[in-house]
């Protein structure tokens, strides 16, 4: 079973083949190619929807054609199409909608909507590309810290498709407090992995709890609120008020800025972790999981992993490969198949026809199947 996925939620054109082993029920991917519009988006301080969308539709034919070729396959070898259907910026999810519309009309193919989201935790699901080792399925309940730059969340998940959200953030993301930090300390686009690199220069990863060296604290907002919500405009605005109170020579000089970057890092994953504790004790899960582009964070990673090993040692940590923590269309094609595994012969027959109505859709609520 193949599936052809395509994303451009936000600023990434990317296509993926992705292919379902029955027997041994594991996701492989065959090929995954993505297009970056960072560089361009750069000059902005920010995406433009317009101008990704325009991008979009430059790349995404091209790469259409490269991953067949890449892949060796024609389009006779797919057995379905996935797209993410939402949220994200509208004009961006309108190309790969249309194009996965096209598609599906033109190839007589079925046609599964999946949200970001989901994509994003399914991204954990995928066999490590070094290795034949199989990731196992039945690992429920499982719970996934979702840490994007639109979303901050703890989901339950009691089975496939079933989603329970613990707790959001009220505010900010965590991944849009790492960028606005950033473009308040004058580092480049996009600043999460700027944050991070800066960051490691004062404490590089260890699996300790960290001390930052320094005398800047930054707060901790919500960490004993005793709910899973989280808040991280607060510790942004922590930052804005820290870099007001000093002169201009320091708020350029290196080992400044490091140490900002350290002390925010080590906030904003602080309360990750200990939200993450909370919700283990409590819900007991099998398996715990990181989604989203801030789970490329290296600290955060360290801190999870050594706060589950300390503490729970009959819990599995799952971590997505780093080429599939950040946006991707492989992950679109992960939670496709085992989407589909899961379908009625008469959904099946539905998804023909039911992407005539598929809408690209810039809130879309992440729904239980
Ligand atoms: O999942 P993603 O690629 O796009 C969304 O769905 O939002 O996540 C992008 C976010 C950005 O805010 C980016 O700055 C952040 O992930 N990010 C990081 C790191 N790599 C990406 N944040 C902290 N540390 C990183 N290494
Ligand atoms: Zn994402």
């Amino acid at each position: 079973m193949r599936v052809l996925s395509i994303e451009t939620s936000c600023d990434d054109t990317a296509v993926a083949i992705v292919e379902l082993d029955e027997e041994t029920q594991s996701i492989r991917v065959v090929a995954n190619l993505l297009s970056s519009q960072t560089a361009l988006h750069a000059a902005w301080g920010g995406v433009v929807p317009m101008l990704a969308a325009r991008e979009h539709s430059r790349n995404i034919q091209p790469l259409l054609t490269a991953v067949f070729t890449e892949a060796a396959l024609t389009p006779n070898d797919i057995n379905l199409i996935a797209v993410t259907a939402g949220p994200g910026l509208t004009p961006a999810l309108v190309i790969g909608v249309q194009t996965a519309k096209t598609l599906a009309y033109r190839w007589h193919k079925p046609l599964l909507g999946i949200h970001h989201i989901e994509g994003h935790i399914y991204a954990n699901f995928i066999c490590p590309s070094q290795s034949k080792m199989e990731r196992q399925y039945n690992t429920f309940p499982l719970l996934a810290l979702v840490v994007s730059g639109g979303h901050t969340q703890l989901i339950l998940m009691r089975d496939h498709f079933n989603y329970e959200i613990l707790g959001e953030t009220q505010d900010d993301a965590v991944g849009e407090a790492f960028d606005k930090v950033a473009k308040m300390l004058g580092l480049a686009y996009p600043g999460g992995p700027e944050v991070a690199r800066h960051a490691s220069c004062v404490n590089p990863p260890t699996a300790e709890i960290q001390v930052p060296q320094n005398h800047i604290t930054l707060p901790r907002p919500m960490i004993n609120s005793g709910d899973y919500n989280f808040s991280f405009s607060g510790i942004k605005t922590a930052v804005l008020y820290t870099l007001q109170k000093q002169n201009p020579e320091t708020l350029t000089d290196e080992n400044f800025i490091n140490t900002v970057c350290a002390e925010f890092q080590n906030a904003s994953v602080e309360v990750l972790v200990s939200k993450t504790k909370q919700a283990i004790n409590q819900y007991a899960p099998k398996t715990v999981v990181i989604a989203g582009g801030v789970s490329a964070n290296v600290h955060l990673r360290e801190q999870l992993a050594h706060m589950i090993n300390q503490n729970f040692s009959d819990v599995a940590f799952l971590t997505p490969e780093f080429k599939y923590s950040l946006d991707n269309a492989a992950m679109i094609g992960s939670a496709a198949l085992l989407r589909w595994q899961r379908m009625s012969e008469h959904d099946r027959n539905q998804a023909l026809t039911t992407w005539e109505m598929l809408e690209p859709n810039a809130n879309l609520k992440l729904q239980s199947f």
